[in-house]
């Protein structure tokens, strides 16, 4: 697991570089994954750990790499699609899940991926996104669901002094996925890990 202070730095970093393909690849090249946590996050690993039907379709959009795809394999999910524009880190990942056929991993924009899921897994994504992306994720969010479907994972409930990450708070996302989704759950997370502690909301939105 990566330590505290590689996540802390990443939670401060102040960037006013443009958040593109070349930017996030940049960050792959160098190794400037502070996000990255070095394993699954406790709370989506909780929630997988709730789930019975094992082949539903799941999207990581933003997956960087991937320690929930490893987990949902290692717990026999068959239908899993990693997207990410970051062509170094694609490269990779596509070499460490080589010999896994449930995993399809795709190289590109997730705001011009076409397919349909039951479950998307939000982490990390939501936030590293330009603010004024944020109602292009929602509508793209309710569109790449199918009926009924469902985005878990983890929104970031603070604000920070610049992005990446970009922070926020629950009254914003109630605003923002209201008229799309249902709110099945928003509250704060009880097993974040210790650096983002009382910092994250668990959610779990239904399609409308
Ligand atoms: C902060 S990282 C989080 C990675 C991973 N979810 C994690 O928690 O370790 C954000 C990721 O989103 C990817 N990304 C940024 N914009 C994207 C886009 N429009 N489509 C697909 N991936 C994107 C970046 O390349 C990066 O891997």
């Amino acid at each position: 697991m990566k330590n505290t202070s590689e996540i802390i730095k990443w939670n401060t970093m102040n960037n006013e570089k443009r958040l593109d393909q070349e930017y996030w690849d940049n960050q792959y090249k160098t190794n400037a994954t502070g996000w990255d946590l070095g394993k699954v996050s406790p709370p989506i690993k909780e929630y997988i750990d709730t789930l019975k039907n094992k082949n539903i379709s799941i999207l990581i959009p933003g997956c960087g790499n991937s320690h929930e795809a490893e987990y949902l394999l290692s717990q026999g999910f068959t239908n899993i699609t990693l997207i990410d524009i970051a062509p170094t880190l694609v490269e990779n990942l596509q070499e460490k899940f080589k010999n896994y056929p449930n995993i399809k991993i795709v190289l590109g924009d997730f705001f011009e991926h076409k397919d349909q899921y039951d479950l998307v897994i939000e982490q990390t994504f939501f936030c590293a996104l330009p603010p004024t992306m944020r109602e292009k994720y929602v509508v793209e969010m309710h569109k790449i669901l199918k009926a009924k479907g469902l985005l878990v994972g983890l929104l970031f409930n603070k604000t920070f002094e610049s992005g990446p990450p970009f922070g926020g708070s629950k009254a914003e996302y109630e605003q923002l996925f209201k008229d799309y989704f249902d709110f099945k759950i928003m509250e704060t997370c009880h097993n974040s890990i210790a650096p983002r502690a009382n910092s994250e909301l668990f959610i779990e939105f239904k399609k409308k």
